[in-house]
């Protein structure tokens, strides 16, 4: 019998610890949803029960059977049977109990899950203040392992020499043997589109308890690397016999790539490549972290394919496998850090911490996407002992990896490979970045990679008016522009992707940090427009006109300077069909930039009263006239739009869509100011998350749409200003979400 993997996010109860009655939920769950805002930051962080019953059928007597969960805010306790199986602190790594010992074959068993959710001090990242909210529940799936009693507990891939003709692959099996010594063979094939490319097998014997085996691979064809633009993946079947019987098969993925920071900037397989990304939080609207693998798995989308980055660091923890599943599928570069933000607690808090980062490095040494382990606490002080040994784990656990650790006090010890620093120097006139020696105080360039910039030194809410939401688009701009010139800066990572919950110590008092180049919702703020304008016209062409195309919105009226973030060649402004000028990226001012913005100022004068006839930008590219955006003279509501991101959910009671709702006027452009609110309705078998009546910001708001757990349609209906929109979402069953 091979093994099985059941998906156990279906079909749980779950009661407040301080309430007696359970109510049905599924996983992901959060013990408390949330306003948008402007709550009592004490009011997720509670305890709870979850219970479920586990059929478990007779003839798995005889084979081991394991629980894995993959988060659970922040502590718990798990009971089978009333028989208690295990426990884990800290709420970003994965954790795993074997529950074979507390089974009743050929029966129900009753799983109970105690969670406490509450910030706990002597566990990181607690202990300290955090600018971000940590929420609650059993937010991350839940699996049920049922294998032989010797089984593959994990294994990494690695390879050398990939860029040689010659490379080398090795695989290191981690085996767990619960019954009597055995020799066995380990059998490892390496497949991709190609067909095998490397195998390998050996014979061991392997006494009781853990044991881990290195096998040389033979590589038997030139192996795809990955790389951002072609994210090459491998499957690896991993086969243990025992006298010749099939015990347990394990899988994984992996890539092969080589990836290296130097003090001249990143090599990704040799060829340098400029780091260009953001900084992501992994909470949601209404229900924190408790998202499902669609909603995980898109924002990677959202970070490399709409704002073009090619690296995201999750900040400040490790992230949902789902979205580094992702990273991995598309080639999203990854720097992956230890749960803190700037406390480090005593001696068995940091006992902790070392125990969390090996748990992230051990569940994600394969992803290719992941370049750089985050080995220090966000922001803390150096604390030489510590970060001495979290080094030397780090590399111990992975020789393959550098380490970074992010810090924001300058001339920090460095011990790590590479020097990671939050630069939040700019205030929008000075130089966006510092020469790093001057941040390291070291008196030679070594690897050195900005984490942070702009954040709360300009937040900026989708809703705030025209020129503050340039100057946050310019800013990030600058950095960038700033980055990309200097060959001793591997790149920068903004300060964020996305506006984020916090706690009252950060953000604007209502418990939100505005500082994404996206709202909470994943709209796009202007900021996002200049990353977006980044792409290669060959593979999008964008025009982003960053004004709500209005006279009389400015300090000082006019449309002067008129900022569009485009990748085309240059724009002509008209006024009604009067050509106002002709304009070219501002090169001079951004001349690090693939594609800086263009900022037209001459010849767009007094257009104030009856001059006022609207806007007409026309882009034009390698000759042509491509794309155009009219900005209506006198714009009036003309339509409500909404948009899924998905038109087939899986019915199994947690799969999310966004869909997008948009008051647009008569050319499909957002009505900025609009005070409408938008009235939603759904028929079928789902739910609409957070509430049904909400209003809409800077014309547009989004919801997601959780699937029921019957197959079938939803209609989701919108109704604001009195327009109306509809979409519909197949929900189709998912064979195999849950069958114990
Ligand atoms: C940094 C910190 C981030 C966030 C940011 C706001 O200092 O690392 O977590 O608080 O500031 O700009």
């Amino acid at each position: 019998m091979d093994r099985i993997v059941q998906n156990l996010n279906m079909a749980w109860e779950y009661r407040e610890v301080t309430q007696d009655a359970f109510a049905p939920i599924h996983i992901p769950h959060t013990m408390c949803e949330l306003p948008f805002n402007c709550f009592d930051e004490k009011s997720y962080q509670t305890q709870g029960v979850y219970r479920r019953v586990i059929f478990v059928p007779a003839d798995w007597a005889g084979r081991r059977l394991r629980l894995r969960f993959e988060g659970v805010m922040t502590q718990a306790q798990v009971f089978l049977n009333n028989t208690p199986v295990g426990a884990h602190d800290g709420g970003y790594t994965p954790f795993e109990v074997d529950i074979t010992d507390a089974v009743r074959f050929g029966g129900d068993n009753q799983l109970v899950v105690e969670v406490d959710s509450r910030e706990i001090p002597t566990i990181p990242p607690f202990g300290g203040q955090l600018d971000y909210l940590t929420f609650s529940g059993i937010y991350r799936d839940v699996t049920l392992l049922v294998t032989a009693p010797l089984y593959v507990e994990n294994a990494r891939i690695t390879s050398q020499n990939l860029l040689t003709c010659a490379p080398a692959v090795t695989a290191e099996v981690f085996l767990n043997n619960t019954t009597a010594a055995k020799t066995v063979q380990v059998q490892v094939t390496v497949s991709g589109a190609e067909g095998v490319v490397a195998t390998g097998e050996q014979n061991l014997p392997v006494p009781l308890g853990a044991q881990s085996v290195q096998l040389p691979l033979t590589v038997s064809q030139t192996l795809n690397l990955w790389d951002t633009e072609n994210p090459h993946l491998y499957e690896v079947q991993i086969a243990v016999l025992a006298d010749g019987v099939l015990c347990d098969t394990y899988h994984l993925r992996t890539g092969f790539r080589e990836a290296q920071f130097t003090e001249r900037g990143f090599l990704l397989n040799g060829k340098p490549l400029k780091i260009f990304g953001l900084n992501r939080h992994q909470s949601y609207p209404y229900v924190g972290y408790a998202m499902p693998a669609r909603a995980q798995r898109r924002d990677a989308d959202i970070l490399k394919e709409e704002l073009c980055c090619n690296m995201v660091r999750t900040s400040h923890y490790p992230q949902s496998p789902h979205f580094l599943d992702r990273c991995d599928e598309i080639g999203l570069l990854v720097f992956e850090e230890l749960p803190g933000w700037q406390f480090v607690g005593d001696e068995a808090w940091q006992k902790k911490a070392l125990v969390t980062m090996e748990e992230m490095i051990r569940r994600d040494w394969n992803h290719p996407a992941i370049v750089l382990w985050g080995v220090r606490v966000n922001e803390s002080l150096d604390f030489h002992d510590f970060y001495t040994e979290t080094n030397r784990v780090a590399h111990a656990l992975d020789p393959t990896r550098q380490t970074g650790g992010v810090r924001a006090i300058d001339h920090s010890e460095f011990l790590e490979d590479v020097y990671t620093a939050n630069d939040f120097i700019f205030d929008g006139t000075n130089t966006p970045l510092r020469a790093q020696q001057q941040v390291t105080g070291l008196s030679k360039d070594v690897p050195y990679l900005v984490t942070e910039c702009n954040g709360h030194m300009f937040p900026t809410k989708s809703f705030d008016q025209e020129e503050r939401l340039v100057e946050h688009a310019l800013r990030h701009a600058a950095v960038h522009d700033t980055a990309a010139q200097d060959d001793a800066v591997s790149g920068a990572l903004g300060w964020c992707a996305f506006d984020y919950n916090t706690h009252c110590q950060f953000g604007s008092g209502d418990k939100i940090c505005y500082h994404g180049v996206m709202d909470m919702f994943r709209l796009p703020k202007y900021a996002a427009y200049f990353y977006q304008s980044q792409c290669p016209p060959e593979k999008r062409g964008v025009l982003k006109a960053a004004s709500v195309g209005s006279m009389g919105e400015r300090s000082k009226s006019g449309i002067a300077p008129f900022t569009v973030f485009t990748n085309y060649d240059f724009i002509r402004i008209f006024s009604g069909e009067r050509l106002l000028g002709e304009y070219y990226p501002a090169r001079d001012r951004f001349p690090g930039l693939a594609h800086p913005p263009i900022i037209a100022e001459e010849g767009l004068g007094f257009l104030w009263g009856e001059n006022w006839k609207g806007l007409r930008v026309e882009a034009w590219w390698q000759g042509r006239q491509v794309e155009t955006v009219d900005m209506a003279a006198s714009p009036h509501t003309a339509r409500l739009t909404a948009v899924a991101d998905d038109n087939t959910l899986f019915a199994d009671g947690s799969d999310v869509t966004r869909v997008v709702f948009r008051l647009e006027d008569q050319n499909g452009n957002l009505l900025p100011f609009t005070m409408a609110v938008l009235q939603l309705s759904l028929e079928g078998n789902g739910t609409v998350i957070g509430p049904s009546l909400l209003p809409l910001r800077s014309g547009t708001v989004a919801v997601w749409v959780r699937a029921g757990e019957q197959a079938g349609s939803l209609r989701l209906r919108g109704v604001a200003a009195d327009m109306e929109a509809v979409t519909e979402i197949t929900m189709i069953s998912k064979e195999g979400v849950d069958c114990v």
